[in-house]
């Protein structure tokens, strides 16, 4: 009885830890993400520039598909929804006629480098973006302009992708919101 109970609260500790942030460092790119409410994916992405840092969920191939979040800091955080819609380029879905499907969260820049913070929903509804499943393994590029490119047009100084599980357990979002301010 005692080992089941002991195995019952190492699950569960196994569980709350997927409920919480996933980090990976890639290149220089520091990445953490975690399902918020039932949803939505919130993601913090830094980047070693002073310009623009960018993640590129679930693309085809090259640039092509991938829902491409892009944004910099320059006095505020600037946060573009984007869309691979050639093998290498990209575009506001809005231009595309699609809709912005990101939420700001913040953002900033010290010692060199920029972060980003955005919440996406898992399945937006917009042909401009790739839906997420909770339980399922995705692509994500990781791209960032040189240091300087404040904008979303200047080519990338560098581009490395890696992969990521979305968990399908979500964080309440009143613990989310508590989770925000301490970053602030
Ligand atoms: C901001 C403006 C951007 C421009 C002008 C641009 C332009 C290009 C060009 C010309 C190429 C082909 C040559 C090369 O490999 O360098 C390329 C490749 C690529 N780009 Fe971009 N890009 C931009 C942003 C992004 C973003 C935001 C991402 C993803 C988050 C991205 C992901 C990629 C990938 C994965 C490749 C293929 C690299 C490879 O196969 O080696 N790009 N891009």
């Amino acid at each position: 009885m005692k080992t089941a109970i002991l195995a019952l609260l190492a699950l569960l500790a196994v569980q709350a830890g997927a409920q919480g942030w996933q980090e990976q460092e890639v290149s220089g790119f520091t990445l953490r993400w975690a399902t918020t409410g039932s949803n939505a994916l919130s993601v913090e992405l830094t980047g070693p520039t002073t310009g623009w840092v960018a993640a590129g969920f679930d693309p085809d191939s090259m640039m092509l598909g991938a829902n491409i979040i892009i944004g910099y800091y320059a006095g505020g955080t600037f946060i573009r929804d984007d869309y691979g819609w050639q093998l290498t380029s990209h575009r506001d879905d809005i231009l595309l006629g699609g809709t912005s499907d990101v939420e700001i969260d913040g953002g900033g820049e010290a010692g060199g480098e920029t972060e980003i913070r955005f919440t996406i929903p898992l399945d937006s509804g917009d042909q401009y973006d790739k839906p997420l499943e909770a339980g399922q393994t995705y692509t994500v590029l990781l791209a960032h302009g040189p240091d300087g490119a404040d904008n979303f047009t200047t080519q990338h100084e560098f581009v490395t992708m890696t992969q990521i599980v979305v968990w399908g357990l979500g964080l309440e979002s009143t613990t989310w919101g508590a989770v925000k301010e301490s970053m602030e």
